[in-house]
């Protein structure tokens, strides 16, 4: 089987500005430590309807949008996840009023005045470099931490400062912290040609543009569901956006952003890691609200497999697994409408058990695949060749002590758990605390056999 070549394409812009990017110190890296088991005993068939949350990266997006606005806004579907209590911890560091009831949160963003986030919360999370954008917008002024790297990579922020300088900013990178200001105090549109269709540099220039004075196009745009997710928010805040969803976005700027209402889209990352329990275990299950759009490269490879999937209702999706033989499949990482590399783990614990050899690339992330070590010690048989790993399927997995490197390796981990033979325990839970919202609640509705202790 031919093994794909190993391209990798964002490492090409590392080359380009070396100072921009920053290797986080180990101890960064491991959280913190955990002492948590999860013990989950395999073989369990599952059955019924799981609900699922709001998409924890919209979320994040649209709490840091939220400066944007002068009057303040509230969002619902909030998925319950470490990360957005992080987010939510940052926001009002910088003096926003915060009160939240449940999956809902109202933000009042008028007495905004602070524009340095604290490194101890920025650290922790990646995504709270989003607030960059608003608040040099908003302010005329930020200064955030460079975000913490995490395992999969080092995750430079190069393209989000180019961006940003094209807007006429003036960024400085001292003492390991983003100095960013605009002379005049406000932004002016540019042209942004991103060389990589990074999500975060398109929400960070769409952001900033969006008070910016005069038109802004990003042009190689990333398309995810998130960013038309972070452009309608911002659009029912009173911003000009048009083309989110296609490679060029453009931002008319406008003097001020009003308050909203907001729903956050559903989580096609969580709904895919349904799919997979249902397919992995055999069962048949129900999930939703999902938008099927939203899951395209997801169905198209879990058909391939031998998985079905019918939609009950236009949100409503029936997962039925195979009694048989699942087929091995070739799958590279790209970015939407592609495969996305937050289901390269779970879908890799899938191919496990799948016939004949299968060959996962992952393009998007320098180091995306530590979970193979964690799957080959329940008995998969995979061997990796630099971004490439071929999969060899196997008659059946069985529990094991594994630990989760990151949050989607740690999600399929639980997969590969709750199809094997015996009891896998799985350490390094505060990956899964980061986003998945109450995985062990919903598993044990559908009949899962899991507890943490
Ligand atoms: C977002 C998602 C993450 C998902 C990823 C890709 C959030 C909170 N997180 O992360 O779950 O896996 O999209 O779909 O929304 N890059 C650069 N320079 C930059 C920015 C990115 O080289 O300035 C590189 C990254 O190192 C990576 C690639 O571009 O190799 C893609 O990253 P990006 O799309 O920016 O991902 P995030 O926005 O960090």
């Amino acid at each position: 089987m031919a093994v794909h070549p190993l391209s990798f394409s964002p490492s090409c812009l590392r080359r380009k500005i070396p100072s921009l990017f920053y290797t986080p110190p180990p101890e960064t890296i491991v959280e913190e430590k955990q002492e948590s088991v999860l013990h989950i005993m395999g073989k369990a068939q599952l059955r019924g309807h799981v609900p699922i949350s709001g998409a924890k990266n919209s979320a994040l997006a649209l709490m840091a949008a939220a400066l944007l606005s002068s009057e303040g806004c509230t969002i619902d579907n909030l998925p319950c996840l470490v990360d957005v209590q992080r987010m939510e911890d940052i926001l009002v560091s910088l003096g926003v009023k915060v009160r939240r009831c449940q999956g809902e949160i109202e933000l009042d963003t008028s007495s905004l005045t602070n524009s340095q986030a604290p490194y101890e919360l920025v650290s922790q999370m990646r995504a709270s470099f989003f607030i960059i954008g608003p608040l040099l917008s908003r302010l005329g002024v930020a200064q955030i931490p460079l975000p913490g790297g995490c395992a999969i990579g080092a995750r430079p922020v190069d393209l989000h400062v180019r961006g940003l300088q094209a807007m006429g900013a003036e960024v400085e990178i001292n003492h390991g912290i983003v100095h960013a200001s605009c002379s005049g105090g406000r932004l002016k549109g540019a042209k942004v040609y991103l060389d990589y269709p990074s999500v975060g540099a398109t929400e960070t220039i769409m952001m900033a543009a969006t008070l910016a004075e005069g038109e802004t196009v990003i042009q190689n745009a990333a398309q995810e569901p998130e960013v038309v997710d972070l452009a309608n928010f911002c659009r029912a805040l009173g911003a000009r956006i048009y083309g989110a969803g296609s490679k060029t976005i453009v931002i008319l700027g406008v003097p001020r952003l009003y308050g909203c209402k907001y729903t956050v889209i559903p989580d096609r990352i969580e709904a895919g890691t349904y799919m997979i329990a249902a397919a992995i275990t055999r069962s048949e299950i129900t999930l939703g609200p999902v938008v099927p759009e939203h899951l395209v490269a997801l169905t198209a490879k879990l058909r391939e497999i031998g998985v079905t999937m019918t939609m009950a209702s236009p949100t409503i999706m029936t997962v039925q697994g195979h009694q048989g033989t699942y087929s091995g499949i070739e799958v590279e990482t790209s970015p939407f409408p592609g495969f996305p590399t937050d289901m390269q783990a779970q879908l890799m614990a899938l191919l496990t058990i799948s016939a004949g050899n299968s060959v996962v690339t992952e393009t998007v992330f320098e180091n995306r695949l530590q979970h193979v070590a964690e799957l080959c010690r329940m008995g998969a048989n995979i061997r990796t060749r630099g971004n490439v790993a071929i999969i060899t399927g196997v008659e059946k997995l069985s529990g094991a002590p594994v630990m989760a490197t990151d949050l989607r390796a740690s999600a399929a981990l639980v997969l590969a758990g709750l199809a094997a033979e015996g009891e896998t325990q799985l350490r390094g839970l505060h990956h899964l605390d980061r986003g998945y919202d109450r995985l062990e609640e919903k598993l044990r509705n559908l009949g899962a056999l899991l507890h943490r202790d």
